[in-house]
């Protein structure tokens, strides 16, 4: 049974394949795959999805911001925008043409296999249901009545996206598989409505598989992965991404010693909920331009956000940037397409480099020499978020057990 399903998928997604775990190893590897289209054939960027990238992230720090204070009953300390934010509007609808790290995971009993979108800035899990008549055809459903695992805990749950609309469903329990660890009991989202952003379309993965802290759950529940610690699935409260264009994976229970080199540059995390750490610096072609900053690290961010102040210092630096508000979108900047600069971001006293190629997100319009920045201003509070543009240029741990992000050079 198992396996007919495996090469079923083998057929339907054939760049994912499903590597037995081996119980040799301390931990388990995930393949990961990513849909990078911010760019079309001629190099040229995407103007719409960069654009779609800002209020996406806002309303995702304001769902975590929210549900930290609904569980803690304190504000987030992040939060300085809750008191003068708009409400919540229609935002213009766009496509989700990002780069989202996707790889398999299996729920329920009989174990069904999903491929969800493993996101270290939020900590819920939700996968389309049965019956769910929005926005979810063309995407595998979770049926919880097929599940002999599966139990209703009769608790909707609601969530609002960056496009304006909202993914609501009911909440389940059952047995949530990682590579072949086993969280039972797990709180699972099953949609029966999702938001225009998740349709097949605009977002390949099936769910989401939220990795950040139990304090940022809208749910209000433990996170997968806290999950598979607490149960003693794993011996290891760690766990590893590489994230290149060319071969990524997730490590489930510690990290991958083939992937890295030299050791972790250990960052302790500043305040619990999202995995948000001190940035020491920002530094573009040797000469700093922003210090003492905080930083959320989020694989399920494409771009480096920073706040205006921060992101104006940087291009300001750089020979020819030029401001692209009004061609690419609000907050963006582009740099001549030959000397792309290099910029570099200091974490526990450690400069990591941003490549060039991470760095230039295509050319802003055909025949252009300038290119677009990975790095845009957004301001979200008085923090970062760092994706993809950087998080491809390093090997990255986050630690459960001793609240750490740490960094290594790739191997
Ligand atoms: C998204 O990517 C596809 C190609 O995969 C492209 O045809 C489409 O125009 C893009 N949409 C936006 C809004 O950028
Ligand atoms: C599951 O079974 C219940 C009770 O028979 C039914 O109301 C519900 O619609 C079913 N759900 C799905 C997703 O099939
Ligand atoms: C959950 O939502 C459904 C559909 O909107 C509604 O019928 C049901 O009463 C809600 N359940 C709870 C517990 O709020
Ligand atoms: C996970 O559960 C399955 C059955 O659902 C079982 O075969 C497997 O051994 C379990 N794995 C672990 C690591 O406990
Ligand atoms: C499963 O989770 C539900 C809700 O989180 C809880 O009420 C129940 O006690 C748990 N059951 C077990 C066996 O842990
Ligand atoms: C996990 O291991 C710890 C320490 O060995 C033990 O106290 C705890 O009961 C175990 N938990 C489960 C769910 O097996
Ligand atoms: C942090 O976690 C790692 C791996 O889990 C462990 O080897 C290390 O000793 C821990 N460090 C501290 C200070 O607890
Ligand atoms: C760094 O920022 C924090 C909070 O934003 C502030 O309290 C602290 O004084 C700053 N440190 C320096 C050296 O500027
Ligand atoms: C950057 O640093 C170099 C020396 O490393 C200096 O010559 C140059 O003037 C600096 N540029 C700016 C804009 O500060
Ligand atoms: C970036 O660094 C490389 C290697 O150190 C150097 O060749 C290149 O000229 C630098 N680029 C800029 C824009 O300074
Ligand atoms: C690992 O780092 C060492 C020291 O920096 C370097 O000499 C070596 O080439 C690196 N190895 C790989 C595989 O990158």
């Amino acid at each position: 049974m198992r396996l007919a399903l495996l090469s079923l998928l083998a057929i339907l997604e054939p760049s994912l394949s499903y590597v037995v775990p081996s119980k040799t190893h301390v931990g388990v590897t995930i393949p990961l795959v990513k849909r990078t289209n911010l760019r079309d054939e001629r190099g040229v960027v995407y103007a719409q999805a960069l654009n779609s990238e800002l209020p996406k992230m806002e309303r995702k720090m304001q769902r975590g911001f929210s549900a930290f204070r609904k569980n803690t009953g304190v504000s987030h300390p992040s939060d300085i925008k809750r008191l003068f934010r708009r409400s919540p509007g229609a935002l213009p609808l766009t496509d989700d043409n990002g780069s989202l790290w996707q790889g398999f995971i299996e729920v329920g009993t009989p174990p069904v296999p999903f491929i969800v979108d493993f996101d270290t800035g939020s900590s819920d899990l939700f996968l389309p249901a049965t019956d769910c008549q929005i926005n979810c055809r063309g995407h595998r459903r979770y049926n919880a009545n097929a599940s002999t695992t599966a139990q209703d805990l009769g608790r909707n749950f609601s969530l609002a996206f960056g496009d304006g609309s909202t993914v609501r469903g009911e909440q389940f329990v059952d047995t949530v598989i990682i590579a072949g660890l086993n969280a039972t009991n797990q709180t699972v989202g099953a949609a029966t409505e999702y938001s225009t952003g998740f349709s097949a379309s605009q977002f390949s993965p099936d769910g989401l598989l939220g990795m950040a802290f139990p304090q940022i759950s809208a749910f209000n529940t433990t996170p997968v992965f806290h999950t598979l610690v607490t149960q003693n699935q794993t011996t290891i409260p760690e766990f590893g991404f590489k994230l290149t264009p060319e071969d990524s994976e997730l490590f489930v229970g510690g990290t991958n010693p083939n992937l890295f080199n030299g050791s972790f540059v250990q960052n302790p995390i500043t305040q619990v909920g999202f995995w948000q750490i001190a940035l020491d610096s920002v530094d573009v072609n040797g000469n700093t331009t922003s210090t003492n900053l905080s930083a959320i690290i989020d694989t399920g961010t494409t771009l480096v956000l920073g706040d205006t102040d921060s992101v104006v210092s940087l291009y300001s630096t750089i020979p020819g940037a030029q401001d692209a508000s009004n061609i690419v979108g609000p907050g963006f900047f582009t740099v001549p397409c030959d000397t792309i600069p290099n910029v570099t971001l200091t974490f526990g006293g450690k400069a990591f480099p941003i490549s060039a190629e991470s760095f230039n997100l295509g050319l802003v319009s055909q025949g252009s020499t300038d290119c677009v920045g990975g790095i845009a201003a957004a301001d979200l509070g008085n923090f970062w978020v760092v994706g993809d543009v950087f998080l491809q240029n390093v090997y990255t741990s986050f630690n459960v057990g001793n609240s750490t992000v740490g960094f290594a050079d790739l191997s």
